[in-house]
């Protein structure tokens, strides 16, 4: 877990190793860096790797590790891009003399060469190597070199090297690495951060307090910002659930997955990683999402369930604008059913996926309170009374309503009218907007409760809503 206190609370820093045989160090340096409170993510170089492995690095960072200039996140992103980024600092701690080389002429041949020249955040490097390798002029030429760029050098220190020569060559004491790149980021805001959760592979999630008096402080921030979600990791539920009657009959409702889809879109233009719970749908699902197919809603449980666990939530926001059924047969045909005399249809209530998440969540947070920001969806069917009693029975932070019977606010259209319900606030109707439209206003409120920054131009906008949860119906499987 993250301290949220320390000199780098809540901040996320990307640590580069390169192949020294002072990398063992760099294991304690994630360490140091996490009792600090930073969010740690690793960047190795092929020699790196050879020398320490990954395992424990993934292990302690919580993250996976980016050794491969071409690998691509779970999110569909190049790795090493996205570390320079979603992180606040970069510090590559050891630096090789083949690195120092490489990055003073800009090679970049490793993910952190690449990442520290994509990026625009401070650059800490903590050389070490052979006490003549450091003392020769090529390498002090490459030292004074990335001084030029602004980067800051935490010296190596005099003491018997690996070769048992004498020297100044070794790595810089792991304090005054951490206290540099402290140094480094005074003065620059810290993003608010969750518990570092581990996440699966690709996805790194950002600490979240929702706490209604830090929203309150947040809300008073209003820098422009397009990439306010990068670092964070949403899940979306979107479409509807199938609950067979037998092989080829099911209870379905009318969602499109419209709404959801959009909020998805819309995340992942603000930088976020997505996940995408997907049930029955009828548009198409964003490239860059991460896709759970779900049919049923015990497998929506499951999926949700497997971002939940016991340690911590495996998300930063989730967002439930899926059509949960809330029936289903008690018995399920194993064969196709014949018209027969007719057929009389036992229904049983199904779990309310998302009180139970809710729930499962909190219970994770402990006696902090601090947890990922939840938003459900609720499609009424006349006045919108029963939203506010929804958000306190399910537990969440912000219920989208809408009137799924007024023109222009139900399933399957591009359009949506809805009212914001949140703990923190009083009900906002927005006007009739594209469900697009009213996925980025509803993810302004989600980044202010984040405690980031809200684009002046759409702050406060009034009037109402979107999506899905359906009448039950009974429809042909196909
Ligand atoms: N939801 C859920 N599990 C269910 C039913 C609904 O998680 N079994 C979620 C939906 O995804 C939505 C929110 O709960 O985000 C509200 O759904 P809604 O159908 O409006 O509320 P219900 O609790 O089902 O109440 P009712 O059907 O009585 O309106």
């Amino acid at each position: 877990m993250t301290e949220t206190r320390g000199r780098l609370a809540n901040r996320r820093i990307a640590l580069g190793i390169t192949g020294s045989i002072a990398a063992y160090k760099a294991i304690e340096l994630i360490r140091i860096l996490q009792t600090e409170g930073a969010d740690v993510r690793v960047l190795m170089t092929p020699s790196a790797v050879e020398f320490i492995g990954t395992l424990t690095v993934e292990t302690l960072s919580r993250h996976p590790v980016d050794s491969d200039l071409l690998s691509l996140q779970g999110d569909g992103r190049i790795g090493h891009i996205a570390a320079a980024h979603d992180v606040e600092a970069i510090v590559v701690a050891p630096a090789t003399a083949h690195w120092l080389g490489a990055m003073a002429n800009g090679l970049a041949s490793d993910t952190i060469t690449a990442a520290c020249l994509a990026t625009s955040v401070p650059v800490v490097v903590a050389p070490a190597m052979d006490g003549g390798m450091y003392s020769h002029p090529a390498t002090q030429a490459n030292v004074a070199r990335l001084r030029e760029f602004g980067y800051e050098i935490v010296d190596p220190e005099n003491g018997v090297l690996a070769s048992g020569m004498t020297g100044q060559g070794r790595l810089a004491a792991l304090t005054r690495i951490v206290d540099a790149v402290v140094e480094a980021l005074d003065g620059a805001p810290a993003a608010v951060t969750l518990p570092a959760a581990a996440m699966p592979a690709g996805f790194a999630a950002q600490p979240v307090d929702s706490t209604p008096a830090e929203s309150a402080a947040a809300s008073r921030m209003t820098a422009p910002s397009r990439n306010d979600l990068a670092g964070r990791h949403v899940v979306v539920t979107a479409g509807g659930t199938a609950e067979p009657i037998d092989p080829v009959r099911f209870v379905g409702n009318r969602s499109t997955g419209k709404m959801g889809i959009a909020v998805a879109e819309e995340a992942l233009d603000r930088g976020a990683a997505v996940t995408l719970l997907l049930g029955h749908h009828s548009v198409e699902p964003p490239d860059g999402a991460h896709l759970v197919h779900v049919e049923t809603v015990a497998e929506m449980q499951a999926a949700l369930r497997a971002f939940t666990p016991p340690e911590g939530p495996l998300f930063n926001i989730l967002i439930m604008a899926a059509a949960v059924s809330d029936f289903r047969p008690r018995h399920v045909a194993d064969r196709k059913l014949g018209r027969g005399h007719g057929l009389k249809l036992e229904l049983e209530p199904t779990p309310d996926l998302l009180a139970e998440t809710a729930e499962r969540v909190k219970a994770a947070a402990g006696a902090h309170g601090r947890h990922p920001v939840l938003v459900g969806f609720a499609a009424e069917v006349g006045d919108l009374d029963r939203a506010s009693e929804k958000l306190r029975a399910k537990g969440v932070d912000m219920i989208v309503a809408n009137d799924v019977t007024e023109e222009g606010s139900g399933f399957g259209t591009d359009t949506n009218r809805v009212t914001i319900y949140a703990t923190d606030a009083p009900p906002e109707q927005l006007p009739m907007l594209s469900k697009r439209e009213v996925a980025e206003l509803l993810l302004d409120r989600v980044v202010v409760r984040l405690g980031g920054t809200v684009r002046p131009d759409t702050a406060g906008a009034a009037d109402n809503a979107p999506n899905p949860e359906a009448p039950v119906s009974v429809e042909a499987g196909r």
